[in-house]
């Protein structure tokens, strides 16, 4: 659930990962490590202050969540490990370690949020602390920013901004700063970012009519009807107005030998103006993470002894080892479910779909190979679901072959779902349904999408004249970037085959989510994982309040009940043959000799000698514990012996009682 505290858990985890750090080595005068109770070392400090600034970039207010990440994050903390060797001369239990590093992946970060948003919810934190920054330093960014408030700009306005949260979003801004300077991110640098913002910010502003017929001898078109916001924009961003103009209001549409203009009406003018500032706010987002992982990454040997002193010289990048802190957007179901939620959602399955294979499949592999019964998996096994969503002939195949094609439209994609996927339970058609909505039935229950602009959204395609118009703005950050895009564009277009190949493999936003989300499992296939499980008390946002029904249904729905029920059912607690023997054959003495013991090595008199055991141990309480009545209390597999609930508990009382009986007072 959004706003269960995942974000909140990680900045814990993190912190205290970074802990270990007080117990590092480090080097003394003479060049020799000691160890000592160091303060923290200036990695561990912007790693951990790094935080604050993917909040305020990245995070938004939503309806469940005042602090909602709206992009996943995963953390590649670096740690340097002594070698067992040393920990073992020097008698200690735990290697020393520290963390020495860190990289951050970032996933999907919600650019729609840029330019439209829920009542009652606002926009990325960032554009309001900006605002709510000293008078003089918003003069010194952009002239325009001066006494500026939320009110004066269209993609802040509409939300309910109290004064409460300007003092909040003050505090913010003062504190961001402290943690932007340790990113270098102060003077020009900074306000190249900042400027850009308020780019995002004016091209908001500007308003888009229709094209009077007097205007012009052909009718049709649009002007930006906003004359004065269009000259602060120009100043703003160094483009010519009336370049910035025809940017947004043609297309140019060129065909193998001709070109011709065509004039957008004005919802289309709209429409490619807040593409411009979505792509802007992500490639901001880009350079910050990218900006956060210079400064955080783990030196070699060499820099490292150049920035930061000799104090990591014994460091070793191969010995490097690593833990990986992910923090995902949590499952969302609104009243109204757009692209966003339906990307936010399939990533959520996708997870649920590994913990279910890493908790569950892992168990009945191994039953499996036991020998012994398996158990029911259907309840908490969503692969059915996942198969609808994303394999071919699944939902996002549809939306896929729709945006390929020029006619795609939103309709025309639920309709080909609905019909096609017609017999799924997953695919939720009613008839009541308007012809843009379906539902899925989640993992975490069911939730109606309405399909308006997926087609748009997925494509993501940013028109090639507001392209090239913005690659010459005199702002570096939006130069370099579109520049490059523009190269890469012209790339395609001069040669027919990649423009087929870029079509066919599109970067869609599914299709690069789908192939990050392919390297993110195949890394966490390569780590040990550990799952924190949070749990939303309440969905009024209120402290010290549970709603048991609302705690009880996220249990259900995440599959914890069915995993604690399959735990009863199944056998909880198990143990080699070979243990079974060592630790419960003091309990049979007088029933077998221990010389018949020692003749029954072999694994499968082992399975025997362990049926024997406990056959003779549970004769007389077999009935009491196995709870149903016919169940055995345990189950001999082919190496190990499995207990029912209870089962072990009962030899281990009946041990300690006949070891404590040998005890002297
Ligand atoms: N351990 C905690 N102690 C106190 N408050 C907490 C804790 N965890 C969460 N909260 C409260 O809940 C709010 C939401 O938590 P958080 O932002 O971590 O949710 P989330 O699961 O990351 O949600 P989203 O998926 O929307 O990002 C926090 O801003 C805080 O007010
Ligand atoms: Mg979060």
């Amino acid at each position: 659930e959004s706003g269960a505290g995942k974000t909140e858990s990680v900045k814990l985890l993190m912190s205290h990962l970074a802990q270990i750090e007080h117990t590092r080595p480090s080097l003394n005068s003479c060049g020799t490590k000691e160890e000592t109770s160091l303060g923290v070392s200036e990695t561990v400090k912007r790693i951990l202050d790094s935080n604050p600034l993917f909040e305020s970039f990245g995070n938004a207010k939503t309806q469940r969540n005042n602090n909602s990440s709206r992009f996943g994050r995963l953390t590649q903390l670096h740690f340097d490990v002594e070698d067992p060797e040393s920990t073992r001369d020097s008698d200690r239990e735990v290697p020393i370690c520290s963390l020495v590093g860190s990289s951050c992946t970032t996933y999907l970060i919600e650019k729609n949020r840029v330019v439209s948003h829920n009542k009652g919810e606002r926009t990325y934190h960032i554009f309001y602390q900006l605002l709510a920054a000293p008078d003089q330093f918003k003069e010194e960014v952009w002239d325009g920013l001066k006494h500026a408030t939320t009110d004066d700009f269209k993609y802040l306005s509409s939300s309910d901004y109290s004064l409460k949260e300007h003092e909040m979003d003050a505090k913010e801004w003062c504190l961001l700063q402290e943690s932007m300077k340790i990113f270098e991110l102060e003077g020009e640098s900074l306000k190249t970012i900042l400027r850009a913002l308020c780019i995002i910010l004016q091209l908001g502003n500007l308003t888009f009519e229709e094209r009077c017929v007097e205007q012009t001898e052909s009718s049709g078109g649009s002007i930006i009807s906003s004359r004065d916001e269009l000259e602060s924009l120009s100043h703003l961003i160094g483009i010519d107005s009336e370049k910035l103009e025809i940017s947004m209001t043609t297309r140019v549409m060129r065909t193998s030998n001709d070109e011709c203009f065509v004039k957008l009406c004005p919802s289309a003018a709209k429409g490619g103006c807040d593409a411009l500032a979505k792509e802007i706010y992500a490639n901001v987002f880009d350079c910050l993470v990218a900006k956060i992982n210079k400064h955080t990454k783990t030196s070699s040997t060499e820099e490292q002894l150049q920035h930061q002193g000799a104090e990591n010289l014994h460091l070793d990048a191969s010995k490097l080892k690593q833990v990986n802190v992910l923090d995902i957007f949590g499952f969302e179901s609104f009243k109204i479910n757009g692209f966003e939620q339906l990307c936010i959602n399939y990533v959520n399955e996708k997870l649920q779909n590994k913990y279910v294979s890493d908790n569950f499949m892992i168990i009945q592999k191994e039953y499996l190979e036991e020998g012994i019964p398996m158990f029911d998996l259907s309840l908490v096994d969503n692969s059915d679901i996942l198969k609808v969503i994303e394999t071919r002939g699944g939902i996002f195949s549809y939306l896929s072959e729709e945006c390929l094609l020029t006619t795609g439209n939103d309709r025309a994609f639920v309709y080909k779902a609905k019909s096609k996927l017609f017999n799924s339970s997953t695919l939720i058609k009613k008839k009541l349904h308007k012809p843009t909505e379906f539902g899925i039935h989640h993992f975490a229950g069911p939730v109606t999408y309405d399909a308006d602009k997926f087609v748009e959204r997925n494509r993501d395609k940013l028109p090639e004249d507001i392209i090239d118009c913005t690659r010459l703005s005199t702002n570096q950050l939006l130069r370099d970037h579109f520049q490059t895009m523009f190269t890469s564009l012209d790339e395609v277009t001069s040669s027919g085959l990649k423009k087929r190949t870029a079509l066919l493999t599109g970067q869609t936003v599914l299709n690069k989510l789908r192939s990050q989300l392919k390297s993110l499992m195949e890394s966490i296939d390569e780590t040990r994982t550990r799952y924190v499980r949070c749990l939303k008390p309440n969905e009024r946002m209120l402290p010290r309040l549970t709603d048991h029904v609302m705690m009880m249904r996220q249990l259900e729905y995440s599959g914890l009940v069915t995993a604690i029920a399959i735990s009863r059912e199944t056998f909880p607690s198990k143990l080699s043959h070979d243990l079974v023997r060592r630790r419960f054959e003091c309990l049979l003495t007088g029933v077998i000799s221990s010389r018949v013991l020692l003749r029954l090595e072999h694994p499968i008199t082992s399975k025997k000698l362990t049926e024997k055991i406990l056959q003779k141990l549970f004769c007389s309480v077999k009935e009491a514990l196995s709870g149903k009545g016919n169940d055995n209390p345990y189950i001999c597999g082919k190496t190990r012996a499995y207990f029912r609930p209870g089962a072990l508990e009962f030899l281990e009382q009946k041990r300690e009682k006949f070891v404590s009986s040998f005890a002297v007072r």
